[in-house]
Formats: structure tokens, C-alpha cells, sequence
């Protein structure tokens, strides 16, 4: 642990050292390796957050104002989403409401961007490491095309096909054929055409020097050691994994579409799932030292997999998760068969004891998609009373997701290449300033 811990001291120092800005709080990548340590020594099992492992020993799940104070971000408060509802004359997304979006960095600038009429952009994206997305991949779009509707901005989408090829027995041919697939999910949540570019690495960076330039830039500035400290790589990973944070970072400057910002210095916010931050917190350092605004960020929990909130869904178990391509009858067994319940043991202690929401799957799954919040209060309370039975919450469960995946797949059917094209022409787009 103690090494561990010297790492991280060296790579703050080191891009406090190198860079005139003001150094981000670097939090180690290497959480699993402190854990390692930590439950060596008999200390308390820390949470796992990096962006490959999310693990927590809690039923609960990830202690996430915990991670707010290791990560150095701030907590999304009331008073935050006062100020935006005052801003944007509506009502915050629920996910935002109901703390789902719960963390952020520079959250205040973007709102004073936005009172002050100037522009910024949105950047988010998605590693296409498997064929068919499931529900959690759709909270960080979802609440992406909230934004842009509601900020009436540019927004722009990296599929990181170049990092699941450096991650996962993949192929560049294979990834790039993933890329594609992953976009028709992400068009066919509705994103205007006139105001989105989605750009998959292994492609894009052929046909737009002025990102490589950027990655170059950027690795300029950042050393093995620092890298090393945020990510937590080892002497034997291949080279391609050292240099790739760079990627991920230059959508974050804006002169990376020469396309859409001409050489204008934008502002950018990424809403992203929090296990993302430390790419964004390298790039926050470096931003500045490119004579650049540092990227904003409003940071989502993670979507819990049916077998509890211990890990997220993932994609690559087909059993922790809903797909957009199950069945209604694949959804209703799923969810019958896995989900983590709050109940229960028999009925009659069900009834006296009341069941137990904050750990049951189903009444998570309600929070994120059943939008009615009246409805979803009268859901709590019956369930947390025993008024409500586990098949009872289950079965409501079943009657949110399935519509929500039918008429995805319904839109998915619509996304012909030619729509998908026109995602990823490199175009100006049309946003107020
Ligand atoms: N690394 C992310 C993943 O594996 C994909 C990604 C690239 C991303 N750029 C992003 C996610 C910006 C959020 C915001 O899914």
C-alpha cells in the first residue's frame, strides 16, 4: 500500500513540477493493488474504482461520497441544482434529481457560460467492446441528449475502437465493425443530426490531422510516471496502453475539430460514469498548458448489475445484464431469475419487516427509468412497509424496462448506413454561437 501510495505523491508532484497550472487532486488507478494491500494488513476493504474494475464488498454498492473525497471532485447539491434549474428555466433530468449524477467538476463555469450566452460543447463516448449495448450503456446518453436539448449545443462522440483493440483480444477490423454497430444504438436514441459528430478513433484520426496533432501535444506533457500514477500501468504493458490516454483526452480541447470550432478556444463538458475521471483529470491538467480551458465534468454512479450493486452490469456476462436486444420474455426471466432482491425470506416476515429498496436491483432499475417520481415514492414506501412483495416490484420492473427496449429496437431498425454516415461526416454543425 505504502508504495503504492509513493506513486501517487510523485505523479502529483511531478505535474505540479512540469506544468504552470494548477495541479488536479491525481488519484491512483492502482485502487485494486491498495485493496490488495490494505485487506493484506487487515485495514477495511476499500472499493475498487478504476476504468477497467468497479467493485465494492457493500451491498449498496460504491460508496460514492466517499469517492467524491478520494477522486477530489465535488458533490452535484441542492444548492448546484437550484442554480441550474434557475439557468436552464426547467426542471433537472431526473437522474440529476435523484442523484444519479452526482458528482462534477467545474459544473458553475459551464452555467456561467450558459448565463453569460457563450458557447461551450459536449463530448462523451463509448468503447465498443461488445456487439450489443445494455440499459446502463443508455444513462450517460440519455442524459447527454437531455443536456444538449437543453443547452442547445454542439455535442461530439469518440468510440474508442483503438482502446478495446489495445484492452481486449480484438482486431482493428473487428473493433472498427463494433464501432459502427455501437453508433446505430446511439443514434437510434435520437441525437439531431445537425448538432452531433460521432468519430471512431481508428478512422477519424486518418482523416482529421489536427486530433493526432492534439494527441502529440498532449504526450508531450504527460510522463510514464504520471501515467503510471493515474492508471496505474506496470513495465510489461504494451506501449499502445501507456499512450492511449491521450485519445481519450483531445476531443476534450477544441481544436481537435478544426471542422467545428475553426481555432476557437471552447469550453467542453463530459458526462461520463465516474470510473472515467482519471482520464479527464490528466487531461485537466494538461489543458491549461495547451492554452486551454479545462474540460467540465458531471459524473454518473454505475448501473448495477442484476446480481447486486457489489459490480456493475457488464456486457461481456450476459447473465448481470439487460440488453437492448433481449426479448420481452429473455427481460422478464432475467429479472425474475437475477435480480438482487430486497425482500425477504418468506412472506409473513416480508409483511412485518418491510423490504429493503436502497439493496434491491428492481427498485434501482425504478429509479433510473420509471420517470414518474410520484409513483416511484409510492413504490419505496409500499416496499420499504412489506405492502409491496418482491414478485410485485420484480413484475414492475419488467413493465418499465420492456417498453423502453422495444422502442429502442424499433429505432435501431430505422438506422440505415446512410443515416449512420452522416453522423460521422466531417461537417460544421449548427449550434447558437
Ligand atoms: N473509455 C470509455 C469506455 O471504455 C469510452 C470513452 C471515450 C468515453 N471518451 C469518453 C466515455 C468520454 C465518456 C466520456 O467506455
Amino acid at each position: 500500500m505504502a508504495d503504492t501510495k509513493d506513486t501517487v505523491v510523485e505523479g502529483v508532484e511531478a505535474l505540479t513540477l512540469n506544468g504552470k497550472a494548477e495541479a488536479e487532486p491525481v488519484e491512483t488507478g492502482t485502487d485494486a493493488q491498495a485493496q490488495e494491500g490494505g485487506a493484506a494488513a487487515g485495514a477495511a476493504v476499500e472499493d475498487v474504482v478504476d476504468p477497467w474494475n468497479v467493485a465494492s464488498s457493500n451491498d449498496t454498492g460504491v460508496d460514492y461520497d466517499k469517492l467524491i473525497k478520494r477522486f477530489g471532485s465535488s458533490k452535484i447539491d441542492d444548492e448546484l441544482i437550484a442554480r441550474f434549474e434557475k439557468i436552464t428555466g426547467k426542471p433537472a433530468h431526473h437522474l440529476i434529481r435523484r442523484g444519479m449524477f452526482f458528482s462534477h467538476r467545474d459544473l458553475h463555469t459551464i452555467l456561467t457560460l450558459k448565463e453569460q450566452g457563450k458557447p461551450f460543447y459536449l463530448y462523451t463516448g463509448r468503447g465498443p467492446s461488445s456487439g450489443s449495448l445494455h440499459v446502463g450503456h443508455l444513462i450517460p446518453f440519455t442524459l447527454t441528449k437531455w443536456l444538449q436539448e437543453t443547452f442547445d449545443v454542439p455535442l461530439v462522440i469518440q468510440l474508442t475502437d483503438d482502446e478495446k483493440t489495445l484492452w481486449k483480444d480484438l482486431k482493428v477490423e473487428d473493433a472498427i465493425k463494433l464501432a459502427r454497430e455501437n453508433a446505430k444504438d446511439i443514434v437510434a436514441m435520437g441525437f439531431d443530426v445537425n448538432k452531433t459528430f460521432i468519430f471512431n478513433n481508428l478512422e477519424f484520426m486518418g482523416k482529421c490531422p489536427a486530433m493526432y496533432q492534439n494527441i502529440i501535444r498532449i504526450q508531450r506533457c504527460v510522463t510514464f510516471n504520471q501515467v503510471k500514477g493515474i492508471f496505474g500501468f506496470g513495465d510489461s504493458d504494451i506501449i499502445g496502453k501507456i499512450g492511449f490516454p491521450a485519445a481519450q483526452a483531445a476531443p476534450a480541447i477544441s481544436s481537435t475539430f478544426p471542422f467545428l470550432f475553426g481555432n476557437k478556444k471552447v469550453h467542453c463538458l463530459i458526462p461520463c460514469a465516474i470510473d472515467q475521471d482519471p482520464y479527464f483529470r490528466m487531461t485537466r491538467d494538461v489543458a491549461p498548458r495547451l492554452g486551454f480551458p479545462k474540460c467540465a465534468l458531471i459524473h454518473s454512479t454505475f448501473f448495477p448489475a442484476l446480481q447486486g450493486a457489489k459490480t456493475k452490469m457488464s456486457a461481456s456476462d450476459q447473465n448481470s445484464a439487460v440488453f437492448l436486444t433481449d426479448t420481452p420474455k429473455q427481460i422478464k426471466n432475467k429479472i425474475n431469475k437475477y435480480a438482487f432482491s430486497g425482500g425477504r425470506t418468506t412472506v409473513e416476515e416480508h409483511r412485518q419487516l418491510g423490504g429493503v429498496p436502497e439493496i434491491d436491483v428492481s427498485y434501482q432499475l425504478l429509479k433510473f427509468f420509471l420517470e414518474d417520481d410520484a409513483k416511484l415514492e409510492e413504490v419505496r414506501v409500499a416496499y420499504r412497509k412489506g405492502e409491496m412483495l418482491t414478485g410485485e416490484i420484480k413484475k414492475l420492473a419488467v413493465e418499465t424496462l420492456t417498453p423502453i427496449v422495444e422502442q429502442h429496437q424499433a429505432a435501431r431498425k430505422l438506422i440505415t448506413e446512410e443515416v449512420l454516415d452522416k453522423y460521422f461526416e466531417l461537417r460544421p454543425l449548427k449550434f447558437a454561437s
